[in-house]
């Protein structure tokens, strides 16, 4: 039931004349604070609309009279920031090489600045830790089992190039011959290698066949891998006798390598990473353990 009456009882309050099953509603006015409230913040909202980029216009917005940009903050910040880093990255980039792990200042600043550069831009290939993949021929830059070489110089110059890219003409290069596709070797002789290589690696091999696969080896392979199969660096040839292994040292996966050779690619950084950032990894890399 509803009743739409005013009605007005002397000294009570005002009811809005709306009347539920006998329940009506008192016809009280807004408290005053609360409407000053509601002004002040109406008040407020124009005015920071005013102050502040606010309102879309067809191209852009409005600027705001206080000229507040917090784009243009940030890049301030960033600049600051650079601008403080600048004269450490130039110390950084006229250093000798080989002098920055031993230089307290440039190596604290590169390590940490090459530990980001590493988690940005190697660690897709690498792995988080540097510990590499194995078996897909990214190598671990943790140990001191290096393809190319360990010290700063070769390090930077591997960074700085990469390897067997097509983008760098200084890259390192070098190919291992498909010895079965290619026809220079026959199965027969690819398994007596395969058993040699097992052999100098200290694991388990047919030795008859071994031994034939040391003059298969002698041949072939030591131009590149030298005369005991330690590796070479001017090839970026890996050492065959550790338990390091950039693909694999199963029987299989040794079959497949000298089967049809490998070609494992890093790009160049040249163009991609600034110098200082270059040298900051350098160092990040070579601090991981293995550095020489
Ligand atoms: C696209 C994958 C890829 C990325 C990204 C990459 N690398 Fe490599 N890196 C490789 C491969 C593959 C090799 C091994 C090539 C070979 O077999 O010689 C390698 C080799 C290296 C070596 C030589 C190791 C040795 O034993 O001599 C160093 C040092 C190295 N990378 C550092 C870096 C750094 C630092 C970055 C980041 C700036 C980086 N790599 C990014 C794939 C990559
Ligand atoms: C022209 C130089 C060259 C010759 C010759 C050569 N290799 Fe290689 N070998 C390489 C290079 C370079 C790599 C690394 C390839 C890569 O990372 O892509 C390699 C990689 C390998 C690997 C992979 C090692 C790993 O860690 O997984 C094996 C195994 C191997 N070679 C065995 C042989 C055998 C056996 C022969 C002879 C039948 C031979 N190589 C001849 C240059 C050579």
């Amino acid at each position: 039931m509803c009743a739409k009456q005013v009605k007005k009882v002397p000294g009570q309050v005002e009811t809005t004349g709306h009347s539920w099953d006998g329940i009506e509603e008192f016809n009280n006015p807004l408290p005053r604070w609360w409407v000053w409230v509601l002004y002040l913040t109406i008040i407020w909202g124009i005015a920071y609309t005013v102050a502040y980029p606010a309102w879309p216009l067809l191209t852009g917005h409005t600027q705001g009279v206080i000229g507040s940009d917090q784009r243009a903050d940030v890049e301030a910040d960033i600049k600051k920031f650079d601008d403080a880093n600048a004269p450490i990255k130039a110390k950084l980039i006229a250093a000798d090489l080989a002098t920055i792990p031993a230089n307290e200042e440039l190596k604290t600043f590169a390590e940490s600045a090459g530990a980001s550069v590493f988690k940005n831009n190697c660690a897709q290939c690498h792995g988080s830790g540097a510990a590499g993949v194995q078996g897909k021929g990214y190598p671990n830059l943790l140990d001191n089992d290096w393809l190319w070489g360990g010290d700063m110089e070769a390090i930077h110059t591997t960074i700085t190039h990469g390897i067997r890219n097509t983008t760098d003409a200084d890259a390192r290069y070098s190919q291992m011959p498909s010895f079965g596709k290619d026809g220079i070797l026959d199965k027969g002789q690819i398994g007596q290698v395969v058993n040699f290589v097992r052999q100098i690696s200290g694991q388990d091999h047919d030795a008859a066949l071994a031994t034939a696969g040391a003059t298969v080896f002698a041949d072939n392979c030591s131009a590149c891998h030298g005369p005991e199969g330690k590796g070479d660096r001017n090839f970026g040839a890996p050492n065959l006798t550790d338990a390091i292994w950039l693909y694999g040292g199963d029987e299989a996966t040794l079959t497949e390598t000298v089967t049809n050779a490998r070609f494992g690619v890093m790009p160049a950084w040249t163009g991609r990473l600034s110098e200082d950032q270059i040298r900051s990894v350098a160092t990040y890399v070579h601090s991981l353990g293995g550095g020489e």
